[in-house]
């Protein structure tokens, strides 16, 4: 997208220009010049309501030659202190909306309408370009194309009094936000034939060529020589192989204070022998949403290239059935040599993740946060618009939260209890079992990974009910959300590590 900024919106040739509204005693700023233009029409249609100062109500009108712009787009904000930073993003996602139907390629932005007491001329520009890029987003699918050619927005006229570059740069990180979570939702879009093991670790090599990442990407002889029996289990009865995938970044001299992103790959859970229902089953392509959350949030950190040293992590494979699958009562060996007897082979996100920590800790790794569509529990718990999240490491826990905030992405954090462990514990011929039970079996699936985590600081985020949206919202269709992409790139962008 191109951004230009200028200082002169009124003299501007476009099609629409969008202006913020709020609830104020009487119209000022740009409002009151075009007030003026139409001798008080727009105070007039304020007060009839054909103009909404409504939080998120979009109201258009036609200038009819009275202004250069052809069309006013008015986004209602209501009372400057009631507005939040996650209310102004929403709302430019919904004006977005209503101007990708309008189908034109320039649109006008009147910045300055939207700053406000709370927020900054760049708060703005932010909130506007992150909206915009995450509202229209759409999954272009496998149809045949149509004939007719598209018409999107490649061109925004934005008028402000402030700081030009400052703007632009604001612009672009929102931007960067906003393309990086729908690149993540483009992954866990894809149907399971299409995005294999194979195929996410080719992807994540392109990320690794354009923003100078190291990459390593492991096949099965070399995980069968590290040992990693936990993630080669859920492989086997599969005939695509799998893929242990590493990105490093570099961002301080020396490679300390690692964060490793862990995000769970499984391209396709079919559930193994402990076969899911058939209902359960479809949209199961979807069970990578954490290793696509944390690729994102990769894009985020090549492109903004922050201060810091990261190092991510995914284990990838499908879980199938065949005569070479792994079975209940199978006895297996991790990475890091912990047995686990297998009671359920549905619950594989365990056994990849138990290696994929392993491994991150490996290459250093000195605060892990692991990313996954681990349980169905977690959507009892919380419902489809919370991330559960646990920890060991409440320091660690509040930079995610407080991240979480910014994006705009709730996270709620669950309880990780000595009892819950000891079930975790409890095998007669193991180390671990991976599935002690169905009560709270969210919090069974977070604990298990904290075997492998040890006694580094960790936070688990289960986005089983977050990564996939059964309807449409301000920020974007039905589909994939491309959750915690926002959230671990603030993250990655703001971290402390302890003193
Ligand atoms: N991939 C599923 C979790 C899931 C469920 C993700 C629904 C998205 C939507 C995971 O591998 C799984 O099957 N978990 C089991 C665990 C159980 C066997 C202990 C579950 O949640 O039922
Ligand atoms: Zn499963
Ligand atoms: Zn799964």
């Amino acid at each position: 997208m191109k951004f230009s900024i200028n200082h002169k919106s009124l003299e501007e040739n476009l099609e629409v220009m969008v202006v913020g509204v709020y609830h104020r005693n009487e119209v000022q700023g740009y409002l009151k010049e075009v007030d003026e233009k139409f001798d008080g029409g727009i105070t007039e249609l304020l007060k009839s309501k054909d103009i909404s100062f409504h939080k998120k109500q979009i109201s258009m009108l036609h200038t009819l030659g009275k202004l250069n712009a052809k069309r006013l787009l008015f986004v209602g904000l209501g009372r400057e202190r009631d507005l939040t930073f996650d209310e102004l993003r929403e709302a430019f996602g919904r004006a977005s909306k209503k101007l990708k139907s309008l189908k034109v390629s320039q649109v006008g932005l009147e910045l300055d309408s939207f700053v406000s007491e709370k927020f900054t001329t760049l708060d703005v520009a932010h909130a506007f370009s992150e909206g915009f890029t995450l509202s229209t987003y759409q999954f272009d699918g496998y149809k045949e194309k149509s004939n007719e050619p598209e018409v999107t927005i490649e061109e925004v006229h934005v008028s402000s009094s402030g700081d030009s570059a400052e703007i632009q740069s604001a612009l672009k990180v929102g931007e960067v936000y906003g393309q990086a979570t729908n690149s993540a939702r483009n992954l866990v879009n894809m149907p399971s034939n299409m995005l294999t093991a194979t195929s996410m670790a080719n992807y994540a090599l392109e990320l690794a060529k354009r923003y100078d990442f190291e990459a390593e990407i492991l096949d099965k002889e070399q995980m069968e020589e590290l040992g990693m029996g936990a993630l080669l289990a859920v492989n086997q009865g599969s005939t695509e192989p799998p893929k242990m995938i590493v990105l490093k970044y570099q961002g301080k001299d020396d490679w300390h204070d690692v964060i490793g992103l862990v995000g769970k790959g499984i391209t396709f859970d079919t559930g193994g022998y402990s076969i899911k229902p058939k209902d359960g089953i479809v949209g199961m392509k979807t069970d990578m949403g954490g290793a696509a959350s944390v690729l994102g949030a990769m894009e985020i950190i090549g492109e903004l290239k922050p201060e810091q040293n990261v190092v991510a992590v995914i284990p990838s494979t499908d879980n199938m059935i065949s005569g070479h699958a792994f079975k209940p009562d199978d006895v297996i060996t991790s990475m890091n040599g912990k047995t686990i007897e297998i009671l359920n082979t549905d619950a594989e996100g365990r056994l990849a993740l138990a290696d994929a920590v392993t491994y991150a800790k490996h290459h250093g790794a000195n605060y892990i946060i692991d990313v996954a569509t681990l349980t169905g529990g977690v959507i009892v718990a919380l419902g489809y618009d919370k991330t559960g999240a646990m920890t060991n490491d409440e320091y660690l826990f509040e930079q995610i939260l407080e991240s979480s905030h910014e994006a705009g992405e709730f996270i709620w954090l669950l309880p990780y209890t000595e009892g819950d462990k000891r079930r975790v514990r409890k095998s007669k011929v193991a180390d671990l079992n991976n599935s002690p039970g169905r009560d709270g079996h969210a919090l069974f699936a977070g604990a298990f990974i904290g075997e492998f985590v040890e006694s580094t600081p960790w936070v688990h985020l289960d986005i089983a009910g977050t990564s996939v949206a059964k309807s449409p919202n301000d920020l974007g269709p039905d589909g994939a959300t491309g959750v915690m992409v926002r959230t671990l790139g603030a993250f990655v962008e703001t971290f402390q590590p302890k003193e």
